[in-house]
């Protein structure tokens, strides 16, 4: 890729922008940001890593939603992050508006981008930047899954000892209290995690993986997580950039796939060029299908007050 754009200049686009960066996914990074000065001193602070790195990308800042022209990929960051105690949904209102501004500018100045949507609530705000730019499905897709599963691929490491190398987990649904963290698609090389881990315990992962996000804040108290998210974030990117053809869980638009239409959330799809290339539907047994179904009336209550 050229040019990514990242909207958004806290801790998740900043982190996001030095992973690119430092993986010369693109040649050119723009951080966008409506604070004066912040957008262009993060990006001149990361270039100034680049004779450490080894970097050739080359970063600049703006606060100009326009400057975004030429990119292949828009990601989106910004927005209000919930305070401890707040749900993802509460914070909804204001981050719409800020989103819905946003996509009008790609409409206009980068009509061929992807767009990445991170900002929460992320189901949600995936299915309108969709609505809103009528892009094609593959060029419209949110990051939850990959977080989620690497969380509970974190989970399983510290609670088994084994390396994270062997460790494949996968988290679906909607990115909030009803995800769906799918233990029987587990694996430790392969091998069912049920081999490794009692009921109780994997039940304790499962609970954690729920809220790994609201763990961090509760710890941080004044930020969210960033780490996670923004190497989740360049994990997605890259397979789209090398067209690698990776399957990962991502919010996707969902077009009668698990029996779902006009929605967006988190299942697993193909991502290499041109976006999500293919949504993958897995046979559920009875529970899983329940907890999907939960999953996506959770995600249709928010997408109740969206088209309010
Ligand atoms: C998280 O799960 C911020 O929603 C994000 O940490």
């Amino acid at each position: 890729m050229k040019k990514i754009t990242i909207v958004g200049a806290g801790r998740v686009g900043e982190s996001t922008a030095h992973n690119l960066a430092k993986n010369e996914t693109c040649s050119e990074i723009l951080l966008i940001d409506i604070k004066e000065g912040v957008p262009q001193g993060t990006a001149l602070d990361i270039q100034e890593s680049a004779p450490i790195y080894n970097f050739d990308t080359k970063l600049a800042g703006s606060n100009d939603l326009k400057d975004m022209a030429g990119s292949e990929m828009v990601v989106i960051t910004a927005g209000v992050p919930r305070k401890p105690g707040m749900s993802r949904s509460d914070v909804l209102d204001t981050n719409l508006a800020v989103l819905n501004e946003i996509v009008d500018t790609a409409i206009k100045h980068a009509p061929q981008a992807l767009l990445l949507v991170v900002t929460n609530p992320v189901d949600v705000l995936t299915y309108a930047a969709w609505k809103r730019s009528g892009f094609e499905r593959r060029r419209v897709f949110g990051m939850a899954g990959v977080l989620d599963s690497a969380r509970m691929a974190s989970f399983v490491a510290m609670e088994t000892g084994y390396s994270v190398r062997d460790i494949n987990a996968m988290v679906l649904g909607g990115h909030g209290d009803s995800m769906v963290p799918m233990t029987r698609f587990t694996t430790i090389n392969g091998i069912p995690i049920e081999h490794f881990l009692s009921k109780e315990k994997i039940e304790k992962i499962v609970k954690r993986t729920r809220e790994g996000g609201a763990e961090i804040l509760s710890l941080r108290k004044t930020a969210s997580a960033y780490d996670a998210p923004a190497a989740s974030i360049a994990f997605m990117i890259d397979a789209i950039s090398r067209n690698r053809r990776h399957i990962l869980p991502a919010v996707a638009v969902l077009d009668g796939e698990y029996g779902l239409t006009d929605i967006c959330m988190g299942v697993p799809v193909v991502f290499g060029e041109q976006g999500m290339q293919k949504v993958i539907e897995l046979p559920l047994n009875a529970q899983e299908a329940a907890e999907f179904k939960r999953s996506a009336e959770s995600v249709r209550e928010d997408l109740v007050k969206l088209k309010k």
